[in-house]
């Protein structure tokens, strides 16, 4: 190797490492898209798109939708750059088509047999970009100083799709990051230090400012080995573009103009499956009804304001309630997207004060004619008038007037017709709205109501729960009360039967000192008498010794006689009294049996 051509071989490779350096910063990566919403049919509004970058420079969102539920997903993404900004290098994953909205810049990308292309961008720019190729953007520094505004479809086929999992392209550090140094070492045989300032970067932007250090660095680098290793001037190959406002409109008259890009038209568009379109409508106008026989398409507002209608291609043979198709309405303005799948028939309009101004992809692998319903080129009008009548259900006249004035027009004059439906799509919403409102509410009814029941019941089971813990409190209370009352009753008797008792015991006791008072008074009445007796026995004893000393003595005879009728006198006594006893122990018998049986 001549020494000349190794420098500038080490000087390539120094080159591809700074090169890395910029960008092997990791960021937030681009392929994170596993659990992204994927929007169904309709419309998706500026703001319901989702972020992938947002830095100081500039930022890109994305969306992600589908003409039906089980339609393919459709990819798309929108560039903001500051003026005199650079989209770091990222690797494309899958082919990918974009429209140059505002502002200006150049696009290089990497080729397959080596070195690199670039192209430079201006408003209404339509380009390609192949899937595998490196690529990064710059915008210019103009004196309006306009943002460079790219949109971005990615390809969606069988040979070449935008896989959600790994998004739709890499950043370059990412790729290079995940291998270890040494690895990478080896690969550039460079000094690992080298290698370790590279992966110890974690936090680069996916767009920086184009003069800063690190990026003039690799810009003068470049120049240096395209120029003079590769051989291939800075200034490289230019890419042609396509610029959608060099060409003719298709169609064009006071109400606006419509153009199609077709793989035709544009051969880059080959090999993928997406074609493009643009309508400029003037105020109060409307793209007449026509559906897409081969595409679904995609459209994105890039200017003003408008209605969209589109007609369900078939409403009632839907048994799926979440697949069910509707007929739709919606207003559109700068930013959204709207999709419409193949077959549905739409209408664009603009509002009397205001022009609207979209693009359209349109996803189709064969080319894609567009049916209108009216006008010359009418598809229905091509059919048997006959046929066609009967077919509505009106007679051949009414179709004859029906196609007498048609011209060869798309687009036509239709003053108020989107303020019309608008006040139409307000009216559904409200009625919607009603509708969810009356369902809420009786939804709310419904809950209130078993709430109430619930409740109802649950007091109810309170009640019968206090009932019975009541009865039960009662059943107590009645049960030690009766346990009282009987304890009183006991303790009544007992005191009644103290009463009683002590009553008895006086009465015994007095009945004993009675008897006692008696017994006294008997033996001292029998004292009394029987010294009365002593006495007059004395007395008569002195007369009887008086006369027996005159007649001689019987007075042992005598006494022993009246001491006979003494004793008889006492036992009977003790007799009556041991009688009276008797009686007092039957009465206490008595009683006792009495208190017993209580
Ligand atoms: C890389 O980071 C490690 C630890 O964070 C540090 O020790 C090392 O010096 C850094 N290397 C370079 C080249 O900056
Ligand atoms: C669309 O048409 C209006 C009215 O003719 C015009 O002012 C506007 O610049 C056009 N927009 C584009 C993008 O062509
Ligand atoms: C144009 O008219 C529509 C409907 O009447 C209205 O909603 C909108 O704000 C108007 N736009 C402008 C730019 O005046
Ligand atoms: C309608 O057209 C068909 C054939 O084109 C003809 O046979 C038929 O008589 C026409 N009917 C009327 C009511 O004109
Ligand atoms: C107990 O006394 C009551 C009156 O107080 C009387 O009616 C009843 O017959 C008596 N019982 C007996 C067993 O004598």
């Amino acid at each position: 190797m001549e020494p000349h051509k190794a420098f500038l071989a080490s000087s390539f490779w120094l080159v591809l490492v700074i090169f890395l350096t910029i960008s092997l910063h990791g960021v937030n990566t681009s392929n994170e898209v596993h659990h992204v919403k994927t929007h169904v049919g309709g419309l998706v509004e500026k703001d319901q798109r989702r972020t992938l970058f947002d830095t100081e420079y500039g930022d890109i969102s994305s969306i992600e939708i589908k003409g039906g539920h089980r339609a393919p997903s459709y990819h798309l993404q929108f560039f903001t750059l500051e003026p005199n900004s650079v989209f770091l290098p990222v690797l494309l994953h899958a082919n990918m088509v974009f429209y140059v909205h505002t502002g200006s810049g150049r696009v290089t990308w990497t080729v397959e047999d080596g070195g690199t292309r670039r192209t430079d961008l201006c408003e209404g720019d339509l380009f390609k970009l192949n899937e595998g190729c490196v690529f990064y953007i710059e915008s210019n520094l103009e004196a309006e100083r306009k943002k460079l505004r790219i949109y971005a479809m990615f390809a969606n086929t069988d040979d070449t799709t935008y896989d959600p999992s790994i998004g739709a392209y890499s950043r370059i550090n990412q790729l290079v990051k995940g291998f270890d140094i040494k690895i990478i070492q080896a690969a550039f045989k460079v000094p690992g230090d080298l290698i370790e300032a590279i992966t110890n970067k974690t936090d680069t932007p996916a767009i920086v400012h184009a003069n800063s250090k690190e990026h003039k660095t690799f810009w003068e680098l470049e120049a240096l080995v395209l120029s003079d290793f590769l051989g291939i001037p800075s200034n490289d190959k230019k890419g042609k573009t396509y610029n959608i406002f060099d060409k003719d409109p298709d169609f064009k008259n006071c109400n606006g103009w419509s153009l199609a890009v077709t793989k035709k038209k544009l051969k880059s568009l080959k090999g993928t499956n997406i074609g493009f379109l643009m309508v400029n409508l003037t105020t109060g106008s409307m793209l007449g009804p026509h559906w897409n026989p081969t595409a679904t398409e995609i459209a994105v507002v890039l200017e003003g304001e408008g209605m969209v209608r589109v007609v369900c291609a078939n409403r009632k043979n839907n048994e799926d309630k979440m697949e069910e198709c509707r007929n739709m309405r919606f207003r559109v303005k700068e930013g959204d997207v709207f999709v419409v799948p193949r077959f549905h028939p739409m209408a664009q309009m603009s509002f009397n004060n205001d022009s609207l101004v979209f693009l359209g992809f349109s996803t189709a692998a064969k080319e894609n004619y567009p049916q209108f319903l009216a006008g010359k080129r009418s598809v229905l009008g091509a059919l048997d008038r006959h046929i066609l009548g009967t077919s509505f259900g009106v007679s051949n006249t009414t179709i004859d007037q029906l196609f007498a004035s048609q011209d060869d027009s798309i687009i036509s004059g239709c003053v108020s017709c989107a303020e019309e439906e608008e006040r139409v799509m307000k009216e559904e919403e409200r009625k919607r709205e009603e509708e969810k409102e009356e369902e809420q509410e009786k939804e709310q009814e419904r809950a209130r109501r078993e709430e109430e029941a619930k409740r109802e019941e649950e007091q109810a089971r309170r009640q019968q729960e206090k009932r019975e813990r009541r009865r039960e409190k009662e059943a107590r209370r009645e049960h030690e009360k009766g346990k009282e009352e009987e304890e009183e009753e006991a303790e009544r008797e007992r005191e009644g039967g103290r009463k009683a008792h002590r009553r008895e015991r006086k009465h015994v006791e007095r009945r004993e000192e009675e008897e006692a008072q008696r017994e006294q008074e008997q033996a001292r009445r029998q004292q009394e008498e029987r010294e009365k007796r002593r006495e007059q026995e004395s007395g008569r004893e002195k007369e009887e010794e008086g006369e027996r000393g005159r007649r001689g003595g019987v007075r042992p005879h005598r006494r022993g006689d009246r001491g006979r009728s003494r004793e008889e006198g006492a036992a009977e006594w003790e007799q009556e009294e041991a009688r009276r006893h008797q009686e007092q122990d039957g009465d206490d018998v008595e009683d006792k049996g009495n208190r017993s049986s209580f």
